[in-house]
Order: structure tokens, then sequence, then C-alpha cells
């Protein structure tokens, strides 16, 4: 008998017994996906809908028990699972995986929170047309987590983060309201935008149960080229170069460091990494046409023959066939898996001025190793957004979790003040969860922090959305 059980009781009248885990093995709730953090939840309950959501925010804030929202649990800093007291409810959305609609005409989709990405993405391409959002974890991750986090993704430079994808949410507040704000509108200027204080919290303000994302006509070609470049001064000079020759069709531009595709090459051996011993730095590009594959082809031609003049491209191949171009994907969506299985590692999901990126690399490089000789530096991302993962794993012959445990402290420190000089920002897409938490409150402005604080306290006045994540209340 735990000393909430009337709770418990209530939650499985509402749910179902089946629906609400207490005991069992409950790992995949419990532990974040880097397995920094093992939590223990008072129990995982899984809603069918709205309205069982709302019954269970009621009957959690009555009882007083704060709740942790859930959906793929594929978040980078232990923001959607619980902490060690065993007092937390875990609100797994997973269950309300339905598309509502699609409004062919609007240009629109709504879904259930807990719709898988890739879901999504199929039932999009099905009807013609696109949802461009794209992520590693697409397989995974849930829509209501994307919003919850304003995911980034591969396709930002052409299309933006989740939050610009967004037109309309609804959302279970924190006392149990439902707020249905799931217009297509895309012009609504009656007061203050609320979509916009979701999307982003990490499940702080409330839960979000379903959104009216916009959706773009498929294009009728996508090539991919992948290409070999001396330093990330070529490499931000080939981004100029795709800005001025694919203008909005430019769709997708990662770069890639020669240490991040090594660790590709030792634990996916299978795949084929082009050009990753001859160059420092490899980029992924994508071209999306609306006019043909020849024009896209041509289009695609002219850059690299340009950038092959001007010295910013070394080598260069195009994908001839969808499966290449899909090889060439997974080759960068591989590298956050192979440094999972490289061991335990630190993540610096920075922002930065574009044309500040290979300074801040050659500065932020000299004083890390100087300071923490033999870290192995894991740097490649969405440089299209100005948005670097500059990760570091522990020296080959180290215990990865003494130096997690040692290390991660000071190296933060050191990264952030740089990032801070050049006037970036410590977290460009993953998001605070508690793992950053202590850092934002380091990072943001008083004026900033006490604004956040105030909204917190206006929509969840007892602290019982995702306490502790966030803000340090
Ligand atoms: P969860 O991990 O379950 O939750 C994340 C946060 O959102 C938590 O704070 C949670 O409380 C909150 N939340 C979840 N659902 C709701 C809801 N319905 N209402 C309110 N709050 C909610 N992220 C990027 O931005 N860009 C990338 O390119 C990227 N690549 C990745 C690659 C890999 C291999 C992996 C494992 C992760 C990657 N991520 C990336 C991180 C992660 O996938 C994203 O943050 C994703 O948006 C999380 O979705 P999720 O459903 O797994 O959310
Ligand atoms: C990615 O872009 O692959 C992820 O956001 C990066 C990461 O896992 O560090
Ligand atoms: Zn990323």
């Amino acid at each position: 008998m735990t000393s909430h059980q009337h709770l418990i009781d209530q939650l499985r009248k509402i749910c179902g017994t089946a629906n609400v885990l207490i005991d069992g093995d409950l790992t995949a709730w419990e532990l974040d996906w880097r397995k920094r953090e093992r939590g223990k939840a008072l129990a995982v309950v899984r809603p069918a809908n709205t309205s069982e959501v709302a019954a269970v925010v009621k009957a959690c804030a009555a009882a007083q028990v704060s709740m942790v929202p859930q959906g793929g649990n594929t978040g980078m800093v232990v923001g959607s699972t619980p902490d060690a007291s065993g007092q937390q409810v875990v609100l797994s959305l997973t269950r309300m995986n339905q598309i509502r609609t699609l409004d062919a005409g609007n240009l629109t989709i709504t879904v259930d929170a807990g719709c898988v990405l890739q879901t999504i993405q199929e039932a999009c391409e099905a009807q013609g047309f696109l949802f461009p959002l794209s992520l590693a974890s697409e397989g995974s991750c849930t829509i209501g987590g994307n919003l919850g986090t304003n995911a980034g993704g591969t396709q930002v430079v052409r299309f933006g983060n989740t939050r610009e994808l967004c037109l309309g949410l609804e959302v279970v507040t924190a006392q149990g309201d439902i707020w249905s704000g799931l217009t297509g509108l895309r012009k609504d200027n009656t007061g203050y935008d609320l979509r916009h204080l979701f999307i982003g919290s990490e499940g702080t303000l409330g839960v979000i149960t379903a959104a009216t994302m916009k959706l773009y006509p498929m294009p009728k070609s996508q090539l991919t080229a992948y290409a070999a470049v001396p330093s990330m001064e070529h490499a931000v000079d080939l981004l100029g170069l795709a800005h001025e020759h694919l203008s909005a069709g430019l769709t997708g531009f990662e770069v890639m460091g020669q240490f991040a595709l090594s660790l590709v090459v030792k634990h996916f051996p299978q795949q084929r990494v082009p050009f990753w011993e001859s160059s420092p730095w490899c980029v992924v590009l994508e071209h999306s046409d609306q006019e043909s594959e020849a024009h896209a082809r041509e289009c695609l031609e002219r850059l690299l023959e340009a950038a092959m003049e001007q010295g910013c491209v070394s080598d260069a191949i195009v994908a001839e066939s969808v499966a290449q171009a899909k090889a060439l994907w997974h080759i960068r969506e591989s590298i956050p898996l192979a440094q999972a299985e490289e061991g335990l590692n630190i993540k610096h999901d920075i922002s930065i001025g574009v044309s500040r990126i290979p300074e801040f690399v050659r500065e932020t490089n000299t004083a890390l190793l100087e300071k923490f000789p033999g870290a192995r530096l894991v740097t490649y991302g969405h440089l299209g957004d100005g948005n670097l993962h500059y990760n570091v794993q522990a020296p080959e012959s180290d215990d990865a979790e003494r130096f997690l445990r040692e290390e991660e402290e000071p190296m933060n420190a050191l990264v952030f003040e740089v990032v801070d000089r050049y006037q970036g920002s410590i977290s460009a897409e993953h998001g605070i969860g508690s793992l950053k938490a202590h850092k934002l409150t380091q990072h943001k402005s008083p004026v900033a922090l006490g604004l956040m604080k105030s909204i917190k306290y206006a929509l969840d006045p007892h602290n019982l959305m995702n306490p502790g994540r966030v803000l340090e209340i």
C-alpha cells in the first residue's frame, strides 16, 4: 500500500488498471536516453485521450503530486524522467497517437501529442505533402516532445524550428482545464499568443495534448550532396555559396568533424563513410527543387563547381538515387548513436552567429585541450543554423564515469564562458531539463529569469508541472 493509494485508485478509475504502472520493470520511463540518471516513479500513467489527461492532472493536483509529461523519452537533458523521490507521476502520452485531420486546402495537419514524428511525416507524404521536421530520433520521438523542446533538426535552415511549424495547440493546464487552441490560422492577433508559452517550456507549464502543424507541398526533387572541406572557414564559405546558388532550395546543411565520423566508422563498420580519412571536415547538404530533378542537379553541380574553384570543397559526391541520399544522411544521423556506443559523454548544444563559428571552434579547442589533455572533441551539427554539437568524449584511457563526475562542471564552465563572450546560447535545441537548470541561472539575465518565474508562477502556482526542470524553484 503506497501513501498515495487513494490517488492510484483514482488514476486506475480514469485510465484503466492496465494503464497505471506501479511495479515491474519501468526502465523505459524512468531512465533517460543518455543513461545519465535513473529516477523512480510513483506511477506511470498512460491516458488515452485529452479528457483522461485533464482528469489525471486534476487528481494529481488535488493530491499535490507533481507530474512529468513524457513522449518518446529521447530528450537529451534529463527532462522527461522522474526524479529519484518516488513521488512523481510520469504522464506518458504515447497512447494518444491519432492523426485527427489533414486539411489539404489549409496545408495543415492536426495530430495527438503522442504521435511519433515519423508516423506524421509518412501520413503527410502519403497525401503528397511534406512535414519538414526531421531528427535522427524521429522513429521514436513524439510531436508533443518536439513541441515541448521546440526541437530543431536538419531542416531548420529552410523551415525553422518546431515553433515555426506550429499553428495551434490543445493544452491541459496545471489545474486540469482544457485550452482548445487548435486553430489552423496563419494570422491571429487577439492578444498574447499562448501557444508560444507552451512551446519550448519542457512540460513545466502544462501538458500539450494535440497540435495543428503546417504542411508544405512535396518538392519535385530532393538531392543530397556530400563534400570534403579543408577547414571550418571553408565550410562557412560553402554555406554562403549554397545560400547564393540555391536560395530557398537549400533545405539542409550539416557539418561533421573527422573524429565524429571516425566514431561512425568504428561503431557502424557496415556504413561507407566517404572522405573521412583525408578531410578534417565533411558537409552534407540538401537541395529541394520545385521544378525538376534535372534542374535541381544542374543547380547543385554549378554550386559544387564554384565551391571547388574557390577552394572551399576538395572533393564531393552527389547522390544518384534516393537510397544513396538516405545512406549519406544516415552517416550524419548515426553520429549521436556512435557517441552513445563509445560511452558516456558531455554534450554542448550551443549556437552562435554562423560567421563566428570558425573562430569559436579554434579558440575553444585550444583552451579545452590545454585544460583537459586527451579529451576527444566530437564536433558536428547544424551549421546552417549556427548550431554546433560541440560534444566531448573522455580521453580514451580514462574512465568515462569519473571524467563526467569530475570534469563536466569545469568543462561546461569553460565552453559556456566562450559562448557568452560570442553572445551565443548554451542550448540551441535540446533545452535545459534538469541537467542544465543550474546553468540557466548563471547565463540568463536576472530580468529574463524574473519574467520566466512570473510566467511559471502564473500558470503553475503550486509547481506541480515538471518541477526542477528549466527553472530551479
Ligand atoms: P521526451 O524526451 O519524452 O520529452 C522531452 C521534454 O518535453 C521533457 O521536458 C518533457 O517533459 C516534455 N514533453 C514531452 N511531451 C510533452 C507534452 N505532450 N506536453 C508537454 N511537455 C512534453 N533534438 C533536436 O532538437 N534536434 C535534433 O537534431 C535531435 N537529434 C536527436 C538525435 C537522437 C539520436 C536523439 C536520441 C535525440 C535527438 N534530439 C534532437 C533530442 C530529442 O529527440 C528531442 O528533444 C525531441 O523533441 C524529444 O521528443 P520526445 O517525444 O522524445 O520527448
Ligand atoms: C543531433 O543533431 O544529432 C543531435 O541533436 C545531437 C546530439 O545528440 O548531441
Ligand atoms: Zn541536433
